[in-house]
């Protein structure tokens, strides 16, 4: 599966043709200079919840991309009022077959407020289970014991975990929480972004390393294959 980096918790996969956008936070994103986000394709957008670092693309790339929508159901209604026409609502626990492949979403433990101040439902998680291999993405979360369930609706490839801490999960959490989830195979997401959640890659790197895990952190505009 081709995984490509956009920055703070931003991500593409390719799955059946399908290009699937996660969480766009571009513009306003000063590390992410590099990636031009009128260049961006995408079939599906999945948002995790309404804080600004994950949706502030969210309304011209879903305009231009055409692409549909998916997250908590508040949230999707929003977009819909900003006049995006093709979204999916979902809520906590429920899956749904996709054509690309069946997405289940599950409890993070966060706060969701849109931008102009609504609310935005629950914040989600994503579990993507595919022919061309299965992944968790945490949205942002603190560690939760409801992460043990994760292994129970899929054998996980890899999982996409915040890790730099004071709003989410730290790196010690994020240990831990791979192995609730069991899986050995985590890429970094949601750190350096802004002065709070300033990072050491390579202590974060070696802590992994020390609990017999791997942790990618891949460059920002860069492509990797899972
Ligand atoms: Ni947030
Ligand atoms: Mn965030």
């Amino acid at each position: 599966m081709k995984f490509t980096y956009y920055g703070h918790s931003c991500f593409a996969v390719e799955i059946k043709g399908k290009r699937i956008l996660f969480d766009p936070f571009i513009t306003y994103n000063e590390l992410a200079k590099s990636v031009d986000v009128n260049s961006i394709v995408a079939d599906y957008i999945f948002v995790s919840h309404g804080h600004d670092d994950h949706v502030a693309d969210l309304v011209n790339l879903a305009r231009r991309t055409k692409a549909t929508v998916v997250g908590s159901y508040e949230l999707v209604t929003w977009a819909g009022k900003q006049g995006i026409e093709k979204t999916h609502p979902m809520n906590t626990g429920g899956k749904w077959p996709f054509e690309f492949g069946t997405v289940k979403c599950v409890v993070a433990h966060h706060s969701s407020g849109m931008p102009d101040g609504s609310y935005g439902g629950n914040p989600l998680g994503f579990i993507f289970i595919t022919e061309a291999g299965n992944f968790y993405y945490s949205g942002d979360t603190a560690l939760t014991f409801d992460m043990e369930l994760v292994p129970r609706f899929a054998q996980l490839d890899f999982a996409v975990l915040p890790i730099g801490d004071n709003f989410t999960m730290g790196i010690e959490d994020a240990i831990i929480a791979s192995e609730f989830i069991e899986c050995k195979r985590i890429i970094g997401v949601h750190y350096d972004t802004f002065g709070y959640i300033k990072i050491d890659k390579e202590k974060a790197q070696q802590a992994f390393a020390e609990a017999g895990l791997e942790l990618l952190l891949p460059d920002i505009n860069s492509s990797i294959e899972l």
